[in-house]
């Protein structure tokens, strides 16, 4: 069992994963609990992340990736997208040199081909200003979808040639957006959901999932610290005894 009451110094390095994954999901239910509009509650969301990101480089985490918005959510009203790319948009302009300072190497997984060009630019150059940090990289998956990922990856062997017999797993790994980072270790889904909603489905082959039952904007470093307790109990067999 996990205790609750266990303290950042008592987490053993060798159980603490490398790579963490967050759906940031309860954003807008959050906000309706307080009869606020949906874009509150992203708003909230985003300005949990910094106590999240600091906290991952305590604890000895090197790889986060956020999924921040998924290829379904285009489907959204007009207005909640357009809150979510300008929320995008003043992250970057707001928080880029505070995270350059604190060694945070910024990328990005999915497709910005469908985001206005000015935005796209500005995360291009957020991620060629941070590429030489090494704290803690984070990785945010804006207009990403796991599938279309696949598909992506699929053209782009065809395109490059490959002959069926040369198409292996470490192939098809190596054409995905995720292609030179590990496979994330812990999946967190927060707001009580229980599915994966089109994330890193091919990477998460063998993740560990951990679904806490508070919407992403509560999600605290206190909730961060018990859901790597959790993962320090998982016995991670991989198929093996
Ligand atoms: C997650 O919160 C953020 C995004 C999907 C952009 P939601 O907006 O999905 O919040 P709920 O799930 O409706 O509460
Ligand atoms: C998944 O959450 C996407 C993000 C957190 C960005 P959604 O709220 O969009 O997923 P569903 O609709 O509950 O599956
Ligand atoms: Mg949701």
């Amino acid at each position: 069992m996990v205790s609750l009451d266990r303290t950042a110094d008592q987490l053993d390095p060798a159980f603490v994963p490398t790579h963490v994954a967050i759906i940031m999901d309860g954003n807008g239910r959050w906000a309706q609990q307080r009869g606020q509009p949906r874009l509150f509650g992203h708003r909230a969301g985003t300005e949990n992340l910094r106590e999240i990101l600091r906290a991952c480089v305590e604890f000895g985490i090197k790889i986060l990736t956020i999924y921040a918005f998924s290829t379904e959510n285009w489907g959204r009203p007009p207005e909640e997208v357009r809150g979510l790319l300008s929320i995008l948009r003043n992250v970057i302009d707001r928080e880029l040199e505070e995270l350059n300072r604190e060694g945070v190497q910024l990328r990005h997984i999915g497709d910005l081909s469908r985001i206005p060009d000015d935005l796209r630019q500005k995360v291009l150059s957020a991620i060629e200003r941070t590429a030489d940090n090494d704290r803690l990289i984070v990785n945010v998956a804006f207009n990403y979808g796991g599938r279309a990922e696949i598909v992506h990856a699929i053209q782009e062997i065809v395109r490059d040639g490959h002959s069926p017999e040369a198409i292996t797993e470490e192939l098809v790994s190596h054409y995905l957006y995720t292609s030179n980072l590990p496979d994330p270790d812990l999946i967190i889904r927060t707001s009580g959901e229980l599915r994966v909603s089109n994330f890193l489905i091919w990477q998460s082959a063998y993740a560990e999932y951990y679904f806490p039952n508070v919407y992403w904007p509560d999600f605290n470093r206190e909730e961060l610290l018990k859901a790597l307790f959790h993962f320090a109990e998982r016995d991670r067999r991989y198929g093996k005894l």
